[in-house]
C-alpha cells in the first residue's frame, strides 16, 4: 500500500536555534502510525537536524536540492555523494522555485534525478503548471511534458524511491489553494500517466503529494481526496502546532 506522507519545506526560513527548536518539538511529538513525516530542511542543518528527529521513527529528513554530478569544481554546491555519506535519505528536487530562480530545466532536473537515485537517495519530484497555463487550460499537458522529460525513462525499480509532488505554482505561498477537485483531477491524471509508463503496480504505489498553499483548515479535505496521498507543505510546516494538525489530518 502507497504511504501517506505529510512532507514540510522550510525553504530558506529559520535560523539554527529555531531549526533545533522545531526539530526538537517533532521529535518529541507522536506521530501515527500510518503516516510518514518527511522534514526538507536547509543543508546546513541538515546533520543537526537528523540527529535530534533519528529516535523518532517516523520523521526522515530531506534536502531541498542537489547536484547533478557527484563531485567537482561547482563553488556552492552539494552533491548526492555528500547527503549520502550524511545518511540524508531524501532529496526534493524540481521545486518550482528552483525551476523558475535557477533555471532548472526538465532536461537538467533529468540528470539530477538520476544523480540522486544512483546515490541511493529517495527523491520527492515537484511538478506543477504556472497560472497562465492553467488558464489557457493547458496544465495537463505541461505537467505531463515535466514528468516526460525528467522521469519517464525510469526503471520501475527507480520509481520505487520517487514520491511525486503536484505543486501548481499558483498555488504556492499565495494562500490560494487548488480545490480538493482541482487537486483529485491533476492527481488522477499523473497516475494515469505512471500507469501508462510504468504499469499498474507503480501507479497504485507511488505516493502523490499536493502542495500549494496546504494549511489546518483545509489538509484534510485535500488529503481524503481519493489519489492524494499527502502534502508537500511550505508556511504552514513552519509552526510546530499547524503542522503536527496536518500530520493529523490524513
Ligand atoms: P506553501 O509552499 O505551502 O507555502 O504554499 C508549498 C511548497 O512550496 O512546497
Amino acid at each position: 500500500m502507497r504511504k501517506k506522507i505529510a512532507a514540510g519545506n522550510w525553504k530558506m526560513y529559520k535560523n539554527f536555534e529555531e531549526a533545533i527548536e522545531l526539530a526538537t518539538s517533532f521529535a518529541n511529538s507522536e506521530i501515527p502510525e500510518d503516516v510518514t513525516v518527511i522534514l526538507g530542511v536547509p543543508f546546513v542543518y541538515l546533520k543537526s537536524v537528523a540527529v535530534i528527529t533519528a529516535a523518532n521513527k517516523r520523521i526522515f529528513i530531506s534536502a531541498q536540492n542537489s547536484h547533478d554530478k557527484n563531485e567537482g569544481a561547482y563553488t556552492g554546491e552539494v552533491s548526492p555523494v555528500m547527503l549520502k555519506s550524511m545518511e540524508i535519505p531524501f532529496v526534493i528536487l524540481g521545486h518550482s522555485e528552483r525551476r523558475e530562480y535557477y533555471n532548472e530545466s526538465p532536461e537538467l532536473l533529468k540528470l539530477k534525478v538520476r544523480a540522486a537515485l544512483d546515490n541511493g537517495l529517495k527523491v520527492i519530484f515537484c511538478v506543477g503548471e504556472p497560472l497562465l497555463i492553467r488558464k489557457a487550460g493547458n496544465h495537463e499537458q505541461y505537467v505531463k511534458e515535466q514528468l516526460k522529460i525528467s522521469i519517464s525513462e525510469l526503471s520501475g525499480d527507480d520509481m520505487k524511491n520517487i514520491v511525486i509532488a503536484y505543486e501548481p505554482i499558483w498555488a504556492i505561498g499565495t494562500g490560494e489553494t487548488a480545490t480538493p477537485e482541482q487537486a483529485q483531477e491533476m492527481h488522477k491524471m499523473i497516475r494515469s500517466y505512471l500507469n501508462e509508463t510504468f504499469g499498474q503496480f507503480v501507479a497504485k504505489e507511488t505516493s502523490i503529494l499536493y502542495g500549494g498553499s496546504v494549511k489546518p483548515s483545509n489538509a484534510r479535505e485535500i488529503f481524503g481526496q481519493e489519489d492524494v496521498d499527502g502534502g508537500l507543505v511550505g508556511g504552514a510546516s513552519l509552526d510546530f502546532d499547524s503542522f503536527y494538525e496536518i500530520i493529523n489530518a490524513f
